[in-house]
């Protein structure tokens, strides 16, 4: 069985719903307290022993490929004051042994498109694809629960949360069989349908463990709504013909791409911050 050792990041999107704050920079370089959100995914991938991360990424996205490059001359600056503390933060935004690699993805055809963009690097290898505005706090990092799970079962998975009926409209929606505690076989799976038609209301979020098979499908998949390439519509067509399973992972979901999850994230993420936690739980005790 092949190894997880790449992750793929869609970051090419406009991050309309965030406007005017992503006219001039990436949707993914917000920050929660003091780490960008794709700092986050990052470091996700990196505690799940992945070693090459692949950037799908589109205009105005340089400040991405810059966070994660080694700032000389802040470097410099930080060490001329003896601000040793920073440099390290600095420094240990991406470890050593990791490789970044991005792909260009020059039209917006959709997620499913944008991992396809993948290909020439990921091959035929199965891999993780992280969505960052799908933060997700948890005892275990999501993609090390995930890894663990294709450890016992390799073959594609998909995280998934239940969410309410009325919610089904935002997402990936699963038809499943339980076969384990917190582990679904998946049997159909629809993007964004109406309530009334959701098979389930288990939902896929951001974070998909798939096989290299997946590249034969999304380069078949017809565009749908809005001329995108659906990553859902590859996924039911691998699911056709290969196991694939749902994980219902441990950890709470915060949906940054929308501003009251972003809102929430940064409560929550605030009052963990060693920094000012204590004196932020007080600020929020007072208010009225
Ligand atoms: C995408 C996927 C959807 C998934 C969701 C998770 O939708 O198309 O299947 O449930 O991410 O966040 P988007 O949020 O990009 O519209």
């Amino acid at each position: 069985m092949k190894k997880i050792t790449k992750a793929v990041f869609p970051v090419a999107g406009m991050g309309s719903r965030f406007l005017p704050a992503t006219k001039a920079s990436p949707k993914e370089m917000m920050p929660i307290v003091d780490k960008p959100l794709i700092q986050y995914a990052v470091e996700e991938a990196v505690a799940a022993g992945i070693t090459d991360m692949v950037f799908i990424t589109g205009r105005n996205k340089r400040a991405i490929e810059d966070h994660f490059d080694k700032a000389y001359e802040l470097e410099a600056e930080l060490e001329m004051r003896g601000k040793h503390e920073l440099l390290r933060l600095v420094r240990e935004v991406i470890p050593a042994h990791i490789n970044c690699i991005y792909i260009r993805q020059t039209e917006p055809l959709g997620l499913g498109h944008a991992v396809l963009c993948a290909k020439p690097v990921v091959q035929d290898e199965p891999f993780a694809v992280i969505l960052a505005d799908d933060l997700i706090d948890g005892p275990i990092p999501i993609i090390t629960q995930m890894v663990d799970v294709f450890r016992q079962h390799p073959c594609s998975i998909l995280g998934v949360q239940n969410v309410a009926r009325d919610q089904t409209r935002q997402y990936g929606i699963v038809g499943s069989t339980p076969l384990e505690p917190d582990i679904e076989q998946v049997n159909g799976i629809v993007e964004k349908p109406e309530p009334e038609d959701a098979p389930s209301t288990l939902a896929v979020v951001g974070r998909y463990i798939l096989t290299p098979r997946i590249f034969h499908h999304l380069e078949k998949v017809q565009a749908g709504a809005g001329g995108e390439i659906q990553l859902t519509d590859g996924i039911a067509a691998l699911m056709r013909e290969e196991k694939m399973l749902a994980y219902r992972f441990k950890g709470t979901r915060y949906d940054c791409g929308s501003k009251l999850g972003y809102l929430k994230a940064m409560v929550a993420l605030g009052l963990k911050h060693p920094e000012v936690g204590g004196e932020f739980a007080a600020y929020l005790d007072g208010l009225e």
